[in-house]
């Protein structure tokens, strides 16, 4: 082969339509239930949060449904996202593995978030909705919710974990610029944030805190609908653009992946790379390891429990299977702000309770060492999640380098850190804790799940 190191394909390969894993897995996925009856959902039950579009697919078992042009449209902008062989970095390692890497940070918020911020924007525009609410860990989310909102003329409402907030003024900045409006979670806004600052004050804020202020603000406006950077079943299935282009890319190449890589928060860029390359192992092609990439001060794969749970703090959301820390888990301000959440995905839960993939936690600083060894190699400064995705993917290929085997690995470079520089600031400054989660602070937290049937 060449010694190419980006594969590009023309903008005519964009994915005509998301790939749906439900209709390949060997089981269903088990229902969500109702936050006050147990009793599991309809549609019906979510329609006052989401337009009945994205409810359909949140429920749908069909394998493909169609990306609207429109959306395709605005794909354009950033998509297809380069495939990189990571040469500099193999010769770093002195591996005989083959690296690649899928980079997202081309989009125009610098992450994958915008692959599900555009149709979600664009699905609440033709439902006639005039505002979404919703929250951000990062501020990834946040910012591209911000301009999907602006590209599709809607108000969007920020609540940013409060930690994130004052590590991260610029991403506050950046969605202001599209037009957003963003405040500190917990905030004085809503019912939920007075009640958590008054019983926690102090406190430096969690995703599922925030997803229940947003949560509160829509389903108190009639005008106002509710959208989740992560977790939910269309929020990943919106993500497989990523991995059906580098299933494309790659066969340029003539490589298929023996081990596929990426870091989980909620799961949804994790989700997005693996499940086409998963679909086709399941449909009968080549078998490929999966591997989650989790932070081991929130390990909600490796150390959750899996079972029912609320998705936020407030109770307000729907109970959903996964696997949790528990809802009122309040992960220590670590860097990786996206990763902060106490649950997973439901689907990548399933995935991992049917056996189709692995999981492992990393420390903070054992990824920002990777990341800072995959800047000098490939020039590109990886966000704090996406460390997570390297060191995996640099533990693999040392692993290769041991055992003398010259395997191939693909992982998904998720998002760039230029907003970040403070986390490896703190890095190099020898200031960033390892911290572990606590045995009895699980236990006691775990002791809150809602104790229904699993
Ligand atoms: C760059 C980046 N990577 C990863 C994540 C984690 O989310 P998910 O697991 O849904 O991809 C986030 C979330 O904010 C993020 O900003």
């Amino acid at each position: 082969m060449s010694q190419n190191v980006k594969i590009v394909l023309d903008e005519s390969h964009i994915p005509k339509a998301w790939y749906n894993v439900l209709a390949d897995l060997p089981a269903p996925l088990p229902p969500p239930l109702h936050p006050g009856t147990g009793k599991p959902i309809g549609p019906d039950d979510l329609a006052p949060l989401f337009p009945m579009s994205l409810i359909q697919q949140e429920v749908s078992g069909e394998r493909w449904i169609e990306i609207p042009d429109p959306v395709r449209a605005v794909y354009r902008q950033w998509r297809p996202t380069p495939l990189h062989r990571a040469r500099s970095l193999e010769k770093a390692l002195g591996t005989p593995a083959k690296i690649y890497y899928k980079y997202e940070g081309v989009s125009p918020t610098g992450s994958h978030k915008p692959n599900t911020a555009v149709p979600q924007a664009f699905f609440n525009k033709e439902a006639g909705i005039a505002r979404i609410a919703t929250e951000t860990g990062a501020g990834q989310w946040g910012s591209s919710l911000a301009y999907a909102g602006a590209i599709f003329g809607l108000k969007i409402k920020v609540f940013m974990v409060k930690v994130s907030f004052e590590q991260k003024p610029y991403r506050k900045a950046l969605m202001e610029t599209y037009g957003a409006d963003c405040v500190a979670s917990p905030s004085a806004e809503t019912e939920v944030g007075r009640q958590i600052r008054a019983r926690f004050p102090g406190t430096t804020g969690s995703l599922g805190i925030a997803i229940s202020e947003a949560v509160e603000v829509a389903a108190t406006s009639k005008d106002t609908s509710y959208a989740l950077g992560s977790v939910l079943n269309h929020v990943l299935l919106h993500q497989t653009v990523i991995g059906q282009e580098a299933l494309e890319a790659l066969a340029a190449t003539g490589d298929y992946p023996d081990v596929v890589i990426g870091c989980t928060g909620g799961g949804s860029n994790f989700a997005g790379l693996v499940l086409p390359f998963l679909g086709e192992q399941l449909r009968g092609g080549r078998k490929v390891r999966i591997v989650a990439c989790e932070p081991s001060a929130c390990p909600s794969l490796t150390r959750g429990k899996y079972a029912y749970d609320f998705g936020d703090t407030g109770h307000l959301a729907p109970l959903v299977k996964m696997h949790t820390l528990g809802s009122e888990f309040v992960p220590p301000g670590f860097h990786a702000g996206g990763l902060r959440y106490h649950g997973m995905a439901p689907l990548v839960s399933h995935i991992q309770e049917l056996g189709l993939m692995e999981s492992r936690a990393y420390r903070q600083n054992a990824c920002f060492e990777a990341g800072v060894t995959f800047a000098r190699a490939e020039g590109i400064v990886p966000a704090p999640e996406a460390t997570h995705a390297v060191r995996g993917a640099i533990d693999e290929a040392l692993r290769c380098k041991d055992e003398g085997k010259g395997r191939t690995i693909l992982f998904n470079l998720c998002g760039h850190g230029h907003f970040d520089m403070t986390a490896y600031q703190d890095y190099f400054a020898g200031k960033l804790e390892d911290r572990d989660l606590d045995e009895a602070a699980l236990a006691e937290s775990l002791a809150h799940l809602p104790g229904l049937a699993s």
